[in-house]
């Protein structure tokens, strides 16, 4: 543990303002950040300071080359008021992954894991309680060195940003398959947590949104014949009973809560099948009845059914089915999160 990370407490608190009853999805945030900078080669050590505006030139490289990276983690408060975090580990893997991805220097894990853990302590009371909430937690780092040669920064930036959050999506989304756009390429960038992913997905899911979908499902760049994901989720397809989703690569996000939902789902006796899977099979599966459900699953959204999908022109629904492995697993994966259950795969993480 790092002993030395400074704590600068707000001189006032907001948390009498937010109705933890009604919470949205990263709408209201926490009266702290972490922070720390990387200067002359070397990162600073991290300290807790109000949450604040940033104050940055306007030449700053996160500007014009969009050199920035993020994460997305949620803390959850148990009935006893102890605080835990799911694999925090894999999200700090992954951000220096990204970072790697774009040329941004990686960071020490004791900075990230002892920062976290620090900021959760002094903002311990902006954890939710109440089912369904928690505390989502946005690590990010970017260019905040000047200039406008066209080459990374020499200063960048990492915080921590905190939001007492309500569900992601409410009730079940309709999708449309693509098959034009796409998020990502082989030898690109769609694998890491990269700020410029998202934007590329804006203009064609307000496209999708203005037909009457909430979510574009990503199909590969090449052919746009096979399904890859689902917005800012990985996503699964159940034909009969087993349950699909399509192998990660250069295009894909490796999905923590993907790959948890892999193990939970072989761990209930689910036939789990990791493997291309094709927009053909998942069409010829709705119209002869083999195509049970289709979810996306990530941290926000945790594991969002999807109603129906649109494909050139027709739209399929889904059957309404009563138990379903969307809920079944959602339920498990949560009750794990939250300490509800047994945590026989070693995920939960205290935070003390
Ligand atoms: N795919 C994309 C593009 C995402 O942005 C996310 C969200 O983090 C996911 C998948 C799901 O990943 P995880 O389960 O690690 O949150
Ligand atoms: C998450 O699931 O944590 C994400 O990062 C998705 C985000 C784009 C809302």
């Amino acid at each position: 543990m790092i002993n030395n990370i400074e704590i600068i407490k707000a001189k006032t608190t907001k948390i009498n303002d937010v109705d933890f009853d009604n919470l949205k999805f990263g709408h209201v945030f926490s009266d702290h950040m972490l922070e720390c900078k990387f200067k002359d080669g070397k990162w600073e050590t991290p300290k807790v300071v109000p949450y604040q505006a940033l104050s940055l030139d306007p030449s700053a490289k996160i500007f014009h080359y969009g050199q920035s990276v993020f994460e997305g983690m949620k803390a959850y408060k148990d009935e006893n008021e102890n605080v835990w975090l799911f694999r925090p580990l894999d999200n700090f893997k992954r951000l220096n992954i990204s970072s790697k991805r774009l040329a941004i220097p990686e960071l020490p894990e004791n900075y990230f894991m002892d920062g976290l853990k620090t900021l959760l302590q002094v903002d311990n009371e902006w954890i939710p309680q109440k089912g369904g909430s928690s505390l989502y937690i946005r690590p990010f780092v970017f260019a905040s060195g000047n200039g406008f040669h066209a080459s990374p920064a020499d200063e960048y930036t990492f915080i921590i940003a905190t939001a007492p959050s309500g569900a992601y999506f409410s009730g079940k989304v309709k999708v449309l398959i693509e098959e034009k756009y796409s998020r990502s390429a082989n030898g690109g960038v769609g694998y890491a947590k990269a700020g410029g992913n998202y934007a590329g997905q804006f203009y064609p899911t307000q496209l999708a949104i203005d037909k009457g979908y909430q979510q574009v499902i990503w199909t590969d760049d090449n052919t746009h014949e096979y399904i890859e994901e689902a917005g800012a989720m990985n996503i699964f397809v159940r034909i009969n009973d087993t349950l699909v989703t399509g192998p990660t690569s250069d295009r894909i996000l490796d999905g923590i809560t993907r790959k948890s939902i892999i193990e939970l789902a072989e761990a209930e006796g689910i036939p789990v099948e990791v493997r291309k899977l094709t927009v053909h099979e998942v069409v010829s599966a709705a119209k002869d009845g083999s195509l049970k459900e289709m979810f996306g699953a990530g941290t926000a959204a945790v594991i969002s059914p999807i109603a129906g999908f649109g494909y050139k022109g027709t739209d399929y629904d889904l059957p309404e089915l009563e138990n379903t492995y969307a809920s079944s697993l959602k339920k498990r994966i949560t009750d794990i999160q939250t300490n509800k259950a047994e945590d026989p795969f070693g995920w939960r993480y205290k935070v003390e």
